[in-house]
């Protein structure tokens, strides 16, 4: 490989104590300490640096310390001299015990704050991350400006890392919007999602505008339609309290989707910097045909999984998962076709689609483009179209559906595919994108985060679609280890073609 070309900002942050509300949950446990775990073995956390887990349930330090010994156990991938380093990165860990909208308890935080930082002597960095139940986050928010730990920075610090969902509305994303800017400045506040740490969605970046050949195909001339998939297997995995509320226009639509296809068909922003690039994704959003409530029945597939069947194993339907009511009318697929109305993307179609239950994991963005005039080689019918896919994961990187000539004697066209994928090509392993994104946020870098408007043009967006939908008509269902209802393949065979994903290169 040759020398890289460095192009954002990298090393270790300056010191910080991160504080973690809703330290006992299931999030901090699967995803964020693994992270820092990681993070702290490769030298990527500062000397001076702190954990403070921060929850009702009376764990004490020690008690936090052997849930985060089990935790790595568990999750960490990395092996090694893990004794030694788990009791390292132990020992940088504390707990503190507290009700989230109580304001003794969180005075008291900060009194333990003000303890750890004379103790480590360094400045009131703080990164406080909020990984408790949504209704949590205002109150947290309200009670740190008051205590005055939200001091703006730049010297010392204090950000506020938001978890999804951020509102179940456009009405409430922009309440907890205004309630969040009332304590905390724009540039403090991290509203995470955790597809925009994926190393693959940010190649996308580069893929576009660090290869020229690219930007003059990227428009309406040369493209026909964008396919995005976010195809899972797992089912609702005990998560049915959240699931119920949310369904997969919430979970999976809203942010994850509409941040792959703003990346996808955003202009070159001005500078690779948060604003400049969350600009341009703003604009996609806005430039978005509105689907309104009345139309979204007709528009939009909703279905749920039934029973099934997955690798060989039955599976349950989303109706008999623990606590799904018998009834529930939540939609676990949802496909749909967007269309952008603005120069570049004037006709052509997005085609969205995501599930759980599905028969393999696999997030795809699909480029498909036009495909070439037919009069030289093939009489009998249209050759296949180029088809550039860029794999989110597994198996991480990008392929080309090129058509060659196959070797010998005779005319013959077949389509071939130059897979590119990260695992072959730098044999090193992809970070997890909680590590980024943690980091990140250290280092004070808001471009892989989702700005308030941002996250109020996606709501915009599909929050009518959600009104025209929600309890109302049958919803079809999908078996379980398939690829979705019937309709969602009408939707595109309807308009002459067909959903398509890349063969996987195993790696
Ligand atoms: P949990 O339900 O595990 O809650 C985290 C902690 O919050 C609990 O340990 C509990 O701590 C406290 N808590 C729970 N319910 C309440 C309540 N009603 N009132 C006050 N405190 C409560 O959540 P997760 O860890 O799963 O998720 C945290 C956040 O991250 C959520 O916003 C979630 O949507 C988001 N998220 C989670 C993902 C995941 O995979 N888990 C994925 C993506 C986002 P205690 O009782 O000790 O105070
Ligand atoms: C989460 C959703 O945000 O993303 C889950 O709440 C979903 O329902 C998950 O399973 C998918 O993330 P990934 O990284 O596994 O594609």
């Amino acid at each position: 490989m040759s020398e890289a070309i460095q192009i954002t900002a990298t090393g270790t942050p300056g010191p910080f104590v991160l504080v973690i509300f809703g330290a006992s949950g299931d999030l901090t446990r699967r995803k964020l300490i693994p992270a820092l775990f990681h993070l702290y073995r490769e030298g990527l956390l500062p000397e001076n640096f702190a954990i403070v887990g921060y929850a009702r349930s009376e764990l004490g330090d020690e008690g936090f310390r052997e849930l985060i010994y089990q935790s790595i156990a568990e999750h960490a991938r990395e092996t090694g001299d893990e004794d030694e380093s788990r009791r390292r990165f132990n020992s940088t860990v504390r707990y503190q015990q507290g009700r989230y909208d109580d304001e003794r308890d969180i005075r008291r935080l900060a009194g333990r704050l003000q303890a750890i930082t004379s103790e480590l002597n360094i400045p009131a960095n703080y990164l406080f991350y909020l990984s408790t139940p949504p209704e949590m986050i205002a109150p947290i928010a309200e009670q740190l400006a008051r205590v005055q730990l939200n001091h703006r920075g730049p010297n010392p610090w204090s950000r506020l890392v938001v978890e999804k969902p951020f509102g179940r509305d456009l009405t409430s994303a922009k309440e907890l919007n205004q309630i969040l800017q009332q304590s905390f400045a724009e540039e403090q506040i991290f509203r995470i999602d955790h597809y925009l740490g994926k190393e693959t969605v940010q190649n996308l970046l580069v893929l576009r505008l660090a290869n020229s050949v690219f930007e003059p195909l990227w428009n309406n001339r040369y493209i026909d339609h964008v396919q995005i998939t976010a195809a899972e297997t797992l089912g609702v995995e005990g998560r049915a309290g959240y699931y119920e509320q949310a369904g997969a226009l919430r979970d999976m639509v809203q942010n994850h989707l509409m941040h792959l296809l703003s990346l996808a068909a955003m202009e070159p922003p001005v500078a690779l910097m948060a604003d400049a690039i969350r600009d341009e994704k703003v604009k996609v959003l806005r430039s978005l045909r509105p689907i309104p409530a009345r139309c979204a029945m007709n528009g939009v597939v909703r279905a749920q999984y039934g029973p099934g069947e997955q690798k060989g194993q039955s599976a349950k339907g989303y109706l008999q998962e623990d606590g799904v009511a018998t009834d529930s009318t939540t939609e676990t697929f949802v496909a749909f076709k967007a269309m952008i109305d603005n120069w570049r993307w004037a006709g052509v179609p997005f085609y969205l689609r995501t599930g759980k239950r599905m028969p393999v994991r696999i997030t795809e963005i699909g480029i498909h483009f036009r495909s070439a005039p037919q009069v030289l080689f093939n009489a009998k019918g249209e050759l296949p179209a180029n088809f550039l896919a860029i794999r989110i994961q597994p198996n991480e990187g990008i392929a080309m559906q090129l058509q060659v000539k196959r070797p010998g004697l005779t005319q013959a066209i077949e389509p071939f595919l130059m897979d590119f994928g990260y695992a072959d090509a730098f044999k090193q392993r992809l970070s997890d994108a909680y590590e980024r994104l943690l980091l990140d946020a250290a280092r004070g870098d808001t471009t892989l985060f989702t700005r308030a408007d941002e996250v109020e043009a996606a709501w915009a967006y599909v929050d009518p679609i959600i009104q025209g939908c929600e309890g109302k008509g049958t919803l079809p269902q999908y078996p379980a280890g398939s690829w979705g209802p019937r309709e969602a393949d009408a939707l595109i065979e309807d308009e002459g073609r067909r959903w398509q994903l890349i063969k996987r290169k195993k790696q």
